[in-house]
């Protein structure tokens, strides 16, 4: 088996997706980003060409089986994101912090995206938050840790949004998110996911953004757009966003596919032949013949 992940056949390998290759692709091609939360997934999105993967805290829901992303760990973030890196050659790679990991201080957050950093082998973390989080951004990029910011709806502190809504509706809080977005990049953010806001808000932030927009629920015009792989595969049905489009119904592919083994195991259909190993006949013969005399003896 091998390890290293696929090209397309006779295709060269990709480059590696660099930071300084998103802030090019802005205003010249838009940039494709999904999430993935182990090394399957992480091989099969970087083959297929993918620019951007994120090992979300979404995983706490969409793979662990958590109500929100709020009790999702640093251990739980840096078991999968190491998982993800090691199946990814050329994709850009980013890792969550999880809630809590960084809303401390700015010491708080350089230390833990230092270690979600080296422990993983990702390329940037993200992290949730407009103004308030500006000064966290500037902390982590001085330490050289590239940051991608969050805005919008933010899952991590959507019991005090009101829930998981759409966000800038209004004069306030659209004003707030224009601001919030302006301080993010101010403060060296590299990049900024744009979640559940009206399309038009978007439009602007990405027009008056010199940094690639990534949107989810935020209209075309930002400069990417992400989609949590879970979602848009069929593989997480609690629920579904609006914003979601779903590519393949994984799940019911999935079920169907174990409903075949399951009756193929009780019938005794499977395993065939063509998947048992077979010794010598005569050796075969012999400890049988052994096993009866032992078995008559009795
Ligand atoms: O955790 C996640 O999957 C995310 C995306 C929704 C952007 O933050």
């Amino acid at each position: 088996m091998t390890t290293e992940p696929t090209a397309a056949p006779g295709s060269e390998p990709r480059q590696k997706v660099t930071i300084q290759a998103l802030r090019a692709m802005k205003g010249a091609r838009r940039i494709a980003m999904v999430t993935a939360y182990d090394y399957p997934s992480a091989q099969l999105s970087d083959a297929a060409g993918i620019d951007i993967i994120l090992v979300g805290d979404s995983l706490g829901m969409v793979v662990l089986g958590y109500d929100s992303t709020v009790p999702v760990t640093m251990e739980e973030m840096i078991h999968h994101g190491r998982a993800v890196a090691r199946g990814v050659r050329a994709a850009h790679v980013v890792v969550d912090l999880p809630f809590m990991s960084y809303q401390v201080s700015d010491e708080q957050a350089v230390a833990n995206a230092g270690r979600l950093l080296k422990e993983t082998g990702c390329d940037a973390v993200k992290l949730e938050g407009g103004a308030n989080m500006a000064s966290r951004i500037a902390a982590i990029a001085r330490a050289g840790i590239p940051a991608m910011g969050h805005i919008g709806l933010t899952p991590q502190t959507a019991g005090a949004l009101g829930g998981l809504k759409v966000q800038g509706r209004d004069r306030a809080t659209a004003r707030a998110l224009l601001a919030g977005a302006a301080a993010v990049e101010a403060a060296g953010a590299y990049s900024l996911v744009l979640e559940a806001i009206p399309q038009q808000l978007a439009a602007l932030i990405t027009a008056r953004a010199a940094i690639p927009t990534i949107g989810i629920g935020a209209g075309p015009a930002c400069d990417g757009q992400v989609l949590v792989n879970a979602d848009m595969l069929g593989l997480y049905t609690r629920f579904s966003p609006k914003f979601t489009k779903r590519y393949a119904d994984l799940g019911a592919q999935y079920r169907g596919a174990l409903a075949r083994y399951i009756e193929e195991v009780r019938e005794g259909a499977f395993p065939g032949p063509e998947h048992a190993f077979n010794m010598k006949a005569d050796l075969a013969r012999e400890l049988a013949e052994e096993a009866e005399g032992r078995t008559s003896n009795v």
